[in-house]
């Protein structure tokens, strides 16, 4: 990671948090299973553009580790059209080069053991690809990766001492820490939170807003936030630039 950039390069990472399906299907009424459903066209879309871009990384929220607060048929509902998207796409996403992989708490879906043997099914068909690394956070919380990369370096370091505790040393813990942290974080639907999304790996990153429902976000608002970031000037807490750094003059 440079010291100062202007942002000129194509995002390395990108992370959405694709919120809107609801109140999309409700502005239209219809049921919010048909605002998701939209919803898994605007991921193909979304896809598309990252490949169209030569974005390597794309990480997309698709189930919050607070998203059990729903009700019942709609966590199955959403599981079920999962599924089915996994089967409809896989063609797609291996002719492309996609490298499928999903983080997030699976101990918590064991319930729902159809969906898991899919999800190990789908990141096993795809393994080896390189083109578009694509991740699918599902029962996934910024604390509790946190939590499970300190039990990680507890469990592999059991004697270790607080001077051991250090952001070189937590980091490999922590999901997708094989991969670049995200450059990009995008939030559909008006809302200005991070909602549990990842807290640890957006230290540096540059967010994005956009009120368009998630089921209206395609290749070409992809290309508008991507425009935005590529304008944007990040010091990763570096001065920038040629500064003048003679501070004769107050000290
Ligand atoms: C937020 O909208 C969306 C979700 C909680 C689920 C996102 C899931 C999909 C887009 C479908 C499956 C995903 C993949 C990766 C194929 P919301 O329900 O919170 O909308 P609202 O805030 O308007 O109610």
């Amino acid at each position: 990671m440079s010291q100062s950039s202007s942002a000129v390069e194509v995002p390395q990472h990108i992370a959405i948090v694709m919120d809107g399906n609801g109140r999309w299907a409700e502005k239209r009424s219809m049921s919010r299973l048909s605002g998701h459903s939209k919803g898994v066209d605007a991921v193909e879309s979304v896809v598309r553009g990252c490949l169209c871009h030569r974005v390597p990384c794309l990480t997309l929220f698709a189930f919050s580790t607070e998203n059990w607060r729903r009700p019942v048929s709609e966590v199955d509902a959403l599981f079920s059209l999962l599924v089915v998207a996994l089967r409809q796409h896989m063609g797609f996403l291996k002719e492309h080069g996609v490298c499928l992989s999903f983080i997030g708490d699976r101990f918590f879906l064991s319930n729902y053991s159809s969906l898991l043997d899919e999800l190990g099914r789908a990141e096993e068909e795809t393994r080896g690809n390189n083109k578009l690394f694509l991740n699918i956070a599902l029962n996934y919380g910024g604390r509790w990766d946190i939590i499970q990369a300190v039990k990680g370096f507890v469990s592999d370091h059991p004697s270790f001492s607080p001077e051991d505790i250090s952001v070189e040393s937590l980091s490999p813990y922590f999901c997708l820490s094989h991969l670049p942290e995200p450059d990009l974080f995008i939030r559909t639907s008006g809302e200005y939170r991070i909602s549990n999304f990842f807290l640890w790996q957006l230290a540096y990153t540059e967010f994005y807003f956009t009120p368009v429902f998630w089921p209206d976000f395609n290749e070409k608002s992809l290309t508008d936030a991507i425009g935005v970031f590529q304008r944007r000037n990040r010091r990763f807490g570096s001065v920038g630039g040629s500064v003048d750094c003679d501070f004769g003059d107050v000290l």
